[in-house]
């Protein structure tokens, strides 16, 4: 797996400052006043950060701005980077500065001087966030992420704070290494191996084979990887941090590689389909972050693993299949696959854990990337209360999440001639309709969210938090939400 950056919490230590390798971070409020860091620094590059302070460039400005001084006089480290932020830094203008000085740091060590800054935690986990490449395919051995160290006036409280975002970093980072993964390497047997890897961590986890399947009647969610010569498979992982209480249930879409099936996909962009298990990548490295913070909560995670081939065995349009639930639905578009794959595993997921509430999440449709482009994920729920803890979740990760509505009438639009349910309900409000399909699959007094992350699970263009590529867009999203809504309260 790719590494996380180390993060080394120390005593304030002035005498270091000159002899720190790589880069050295120091934060500067917009008000101009040196910590005693900044004016060590100030003495060593004799006057340069004052003079660079009194600029024009620094009072120009803004919060998050990072300015750099290249080859510093007087200093051992080949930059030093002034971090425009106050003590009450916002969150944003935390992940900015974060986000600048995360970038440089493959293969070089850092020293973060934050003086009296009071989230300091929240930027060094930007940094880390944003310290990521995915060179798994590359022959050349891999730079890794250099060590930061951080110089804090409390760093046993710092300590703490840090641990758990670094925990959750590594889940993150799981989930952008599955979903960058190409459909040769991660097939279904190498996820299903992968994530009972994390036994180790403490979950458990039971890989549930194609004959187990038949036998439970997921005749959906086998339908689709029939034309694969790689077996379908469900993988199901447990997280036990909490007492007796009913688990919250995670299920995520996980077709490794998703051609379109005999309805194929243009070949254009195809090979961006090895995304497509982002939403089973989204819950493997949840419950990886759950297990190594150790949550106070109940959560299972359930992914279906298929691959959507075209073959002589694979489904055809016109199709009728029959759901683990019961209903019979009508294929007419073999491309609409995600869903007949989830419909099954939420189904098994209520049937065997009567969980509290029910969270899937899927690269599902298109038409959510034509309505929310690649700034939000779009959320469709039963449940007015979850819904909320969800999104307030998301916006205090910075996370974009933003919710669709369902309705009767839009489930009309999936009506069969001949079978209980079509597969797809034509051109309008396609991501609506794919939500209402699931919604079949939802048992009354079941709290559920749908998540649709076609548009935020990989990405052409950086953002605050990854480079270019694979997100894990969700991740945190999640574990805010377990901390808030579902961890017991500690003490
Ligand atoms: N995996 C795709 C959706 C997708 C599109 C994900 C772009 C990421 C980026 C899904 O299986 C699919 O093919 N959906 C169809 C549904 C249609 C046939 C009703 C779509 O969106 O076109
Ligand atoms: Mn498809
Ligand atoms: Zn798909």
């Amino acid at each position: 797996m790719t590494n996380i950056a180390t993060v080394d919490v120390v005593a304030a230590d002035l005498d270091a400052i000159a002899q720190a390798k790589g880069r050295v971070a120091v934060v500067i409020g917009a008000e101009g006043r040196l910590s005693p860091a900044a004016r060590r620094l100030n003495r060593l590059t004799r006057g340069a950060v004052k003079r660079l302070v009194e600029s024009d460039t620094f009072t120009g400005a803004a919060a998050g701005d990072v300015l750099t001084i290249g080859w510093p006089q007087g200093m051992e480290a080949e930059a030093l980077d002034i971090l425009v932020l106050d003590r009450r830094a916002s969150d944003d203008a935390l992940r900015k500065a974060g986000a600048s000085v995360g970038k440089g740091l493959i293969g070089k060590d850092l020293l973060l001087l934050p003086g009296t800054l009071r989230d300091t935690a929240d930027l060094v986990e930007a940094m880390v966030l944003r310290a990521y490449e995915y060179t798994a395919q590359k022959t050349a051995e891999a730079k890794q992420p250099g060590t930061i160290t951080v110089q804090a006036s409390d760093p046993n409280a710092l300590r703490a704070a840090v641990a758990p975002r670094l925990a959750v970093a590594e889940g993150v980072f799981f989930t952008r290494d599955l979903v960058s993964a190409p459909a040769n390497v991660l097939t279904t047997t190498e996820f299903a191996k992968q994530l009972k890897d994390m036994e180790a961590l403490g979950l458990k986890v039971e890989v549930l084979e194609e004959d187990a399947l038949a036998a439970l009647g997921m005749g959906a969610l086998l339908a689709v990887g029939q034309g694969s010569d790689s077996p379908s498979k469900v993988v199901v992982m447990e997280w036990q941090g909490g007492g007796d209480e009913a688990p919250l249930a995670l299920i995520g879409k996980g077709v490794v590689f998703d051609t379109g099936g005999i309805s194929l996909k243009p070949a254009a962009g195809m090979e961006d389909m090895t995304m497509d298990m982002g939403g089973a990548g989204t819950v493997a490295g949840t419950m990886k972050a759950l297990a190594l913070r150790k949550a106070k909560a109940n959560v299972v995670g359930l992914v279906g693993l298929v691959e959507n081939m075209p073959s002589g065995n694979a489904m055809r349009p016109g199709d009728v299949i029959t759901s683990m639930k019961g209903d019979t639905i009508e294929v007419t578009n073999t491309d609409a696959e995600g869903r007949l794959v989830l419909c099954d595993v939420m189904w098994y997921a209520q049937d065997r854990f009567e969980p509290a509430g029910m969270i899937d999440l899927a690269t599902l449709t298109g038409a959510i990337i034509i309505g929310l482009g690649h700034h939000n994920a779009g959320v469709f729920s039963n449940d007015d209360g979850l819904c909320n803890a969800l999104t307030k979740a998301a916006g205090a990760v910075g996370e974009g999440a933003w919710r669709m509505p369902l309705g009767d009438a839009y489930a009309k639009q999936l009506k069969s001639r001949i079978a209980d349910v079509n597969n797809v309900g034509g051109r309008p409000a396609g991501s609506i309709t794919a939500a209402e399909f699931l919604h079949r699959f939802v048992k009354d007094g079941t709290p559920w969210c749908h998540i649709d992350i076609a548009g935020v699970a990989s990405v052409k263009a950086e953002t605050t938090f990854a480079p270019a590529g694979a997100t894990g867009w969700g991740v945190r999203a999640l574990d805010q939400l377990v901390q808030s809504a579902f961890e017991t309260p500690k003490g």
